[in-house]
């Protein structure tokens, strides 16, 4: 049962996949109390369809940590590109067929350029490392959005924003958004040294005195809930954006308090909740894959086809919805589902196996 839950498990705080004891207790506590958690305080998205393919060129090309690559993009005849919000992201369309989301982290609202920040995953699904290699300044960029499921609450007095490394990009504008609104916030930023931290020093820029810092290697160890939310009243909202374990510890944590705003966004998929091995039959091909109880469909069909198409992981995006030619699906996605089709990153099938047009 241990190896099983290790498996399905996502990385730490910071993507590292170390047996450390403080982490095996926290996840214990996540596995048994996280789906009551979605349940109680999950807000469905705002996601509207993102329906056009806008060519942008690629002004400036920085890396702002050794892994981090950031990306200025304008229109190519200098007009203005779709306007955004805080929050906000683009779906890029790699050279290579894949598409990847990815929150915008300039001046809010600037429409004469976006910014873009990647962290490169050597042993992720191959799109980091294609946006770190494949762009070079001057060359074209296509993407489609922005859209936005991650905003600053237009009600919000008192916020604190709880960032965990790359999920500082949709953090970064809305603390601008929040100190021109006035808004009585804080930030707490999280990250394995302060060189691994991008973007550090625009955050520290918006209001030193209203960021902590928290470097592991200046403590000897990750931030628990009490740092990364010290000071959070039963009123404050909290917005928390980085990888999954650190984002549920959060969301656990702050269930105490459940008529305080919540908001999150995750960079990786969730760990897969209540789920049963199943089968996905490709129609076309006839192959049939062996889903375990603790991975996605699209983990395994990706494992088969490295060109699968996917964005978000999440059941949001819809990229890669299937059609289902027999079988009963257990729909768990938070975009619809019609009754012949299946959004194989999150969705499972409820009985033994399930066919689809693939
Ligand atoms: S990849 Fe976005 S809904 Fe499945």
């Amino acid at each position: 049962m241990t190896q099983e839950i290790w498996q399905s498990r996502p990385a730490d705080l910071y993507g590292r996949r170390t047996h450390d004891r403080l982490f095996n207790a926290l996840w214990g506590a996540i596995t048994v109390f996280g789906g009551m958690a979605a349940l109680s305080r999950w807000t469905p998205s705002r996601v509207a369809p993102v329906s056009r393919t806008i060519a942008a060129v690629i002004t400036k090309r920085e890396m702002v940590t050794s892994d981090v690559v950031a990306l200025t993009l304008a229109d190519p005849d200098g007009g203005l590109l779709p306007s955004w919000t805080p929050g906000g992201h683009i779906d890029v369309q790699l050279p290579s067929g894949r598409r990847r989301q990815y929150s915008l982290c300039g001046v809010p609202g600037r429409r004469t350029e976006y910014r873009i920040a990647v962290r490169r995953l050597d042993d992720g699904g191959g799109g980091s490392v294609e946006m770190h290699e494949s762009y070079a300044e001057g060359d074209t960029l296509l993407f489609e959005g922005p859209r936005n499921a991650f905003y600053l609450g237009t009600g919000e007095n008192e916020a604190l924003f709880v960032i965990g490394g790359i999920g500082v990009t949709p953090m970064l504008p809305m603390l601008r958004e929040a100190a021109q609104r006035g808004i009585d916030w804080r930030a707490v930023y999280a990250g394995r040294s302060r060189a691994d931290m991008p973007l550090l020093d625009e955050v520290l820029a918006v209001d030193p005195d209203r960021v902590t810092v928290w470097a592991d290697d200046e403590h000897g160890r990750f931030a628990g809930t009490e740092e990364l939310l010290a000071g959070a009243g039963p009123q404050t909202a909290v917005y928390v954006c980085g990888p999954s374990a650190m984002l549920e510890a959060v969301r656990v944590t702050r269930d105490e308090h459940a008529d305080a705003p919540l908001h999150y966004e995750r960079f990786s998929p969730p760990p897969v909740v209540d789920g049963e091995p199943f089968e996905v039959e490709l129609a076309r091909s006839g192959r049939v894959l062996e889903i375990p109880a603790d991975r996605s469909a699209l983990d395994v069909m990706l494992d088969a086809d490295p060109t699968t198409a996917y964005s978000c992981r999440q059941g949001f995006c819809g990229t890669c919805k299937v059609t289902v030619v027999s079988g009963d699906v257990d729909r768990r996605g938070r975009t619809a589902e019609g009754d012949e089709e299946m959004l194989v990153c999150v969705s499972r099938a409820n009985g033994r196996r399930i066919v689809i047009d693939a």
